[in-house]
């Protein structure tokens, strides 16, 4: 069997990173076959990646990015992740847990940066030759909560630091395309303790793991 794609999406703070290291504990543990089962992200989940990811989200040397150089960057790396990480793990029958994808340009360079989405859908389709996630878990958190809790973190990064207006219509694009995909895109409120998330995006899966066949080979 084919591997899976399942992905992580969201405003800053939403506790992304923290519930696919727990939803990784819990697949290892759990009574679902699964053989291979790797974590990644995007921007930076190859070597060309993490050099991305250091231009687009470091300080830099303080030079302007500009809006449609951040898209064509977060291309590239969509492009290099797909091609050399995330097909060949997929065509093994590999689990893969992606932080970030192709929504998350839709929602901050999109619905962000104002770039035409019919431009970012076609860019999306060259970076991953079609491949799109089997599920996508957004993890929606009010903005202001989700920003607070990166700012108690210290540190932030380029976009973190882009004023409120800019993450509230990035929540709004996350909001339409998980009204306009909801077979693909599962909402769950991220406002609640990191525990009730977890259990519920566990119950999701299994459902999902249990339909695409994996409790079958297990008993076959
Ligand atoms: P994170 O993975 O630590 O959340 O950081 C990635 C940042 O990059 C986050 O602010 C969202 C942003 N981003 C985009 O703006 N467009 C994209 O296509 C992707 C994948 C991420």
């Amino acid at each position: 069997m084919d591997g899976k794609l399942i992905v992580f999406e969201g405003v800053e703070g939403g506790g992304k990173t923290t519930q696919m290291q727990r939803l990784i504990h819990w697949l290892q543990a759990s009574c679902f076959p699964i053989a291979s089962l790797v974590a990644t992200r995007e921007p930076g989940g190859t070597e060309l990646g993490k050099g991305l990811r250091r231009l687009l989200l470091g300080q830099g040397s303080g030079e302007l990015v500009s809006d449609r150089a951040e898209l064509l960057m977060y291309a590239a790396d969509r492009t290099q992740h797909v091609e050399t990480f995330l097909k060949p793990q997929l065509a093994l029958g590999t689990m893969v847990l992606c932080d970030r994808y192709t929504d998350s340009t839709i929602a901050y360079q999109g619905y962000g940066r104002g770039l035409n989405l019919d431009l970012i859908e076609q860019l999306n389709e060259i970076a991953t030759g079609g491949l799109q996630s089997d599920l996508t878990f957004w993890l929606d958190i009010n903005v202001e909560v989700g920003l607070a809790r990166v700012r108690a973190r210290g540190k932030r990064d380029r976009i973190e630091q882009a004023d409120v207006e800019f993450h509230r219509r990035v929540q709004q694009g996350f909001a339409e395309l998980a009204r306009q995909n909801p077979d693909r895109i599962i909402r769950i409120n991220a406002d609640r303790t990191e525990d009730e998330v977890a259990q519920e995006i566990q119950a999701i899966l299994s459902r999902s793991l249990a339909a695409w066949g994996y409790l079958k080979s297990f008993e076959s």
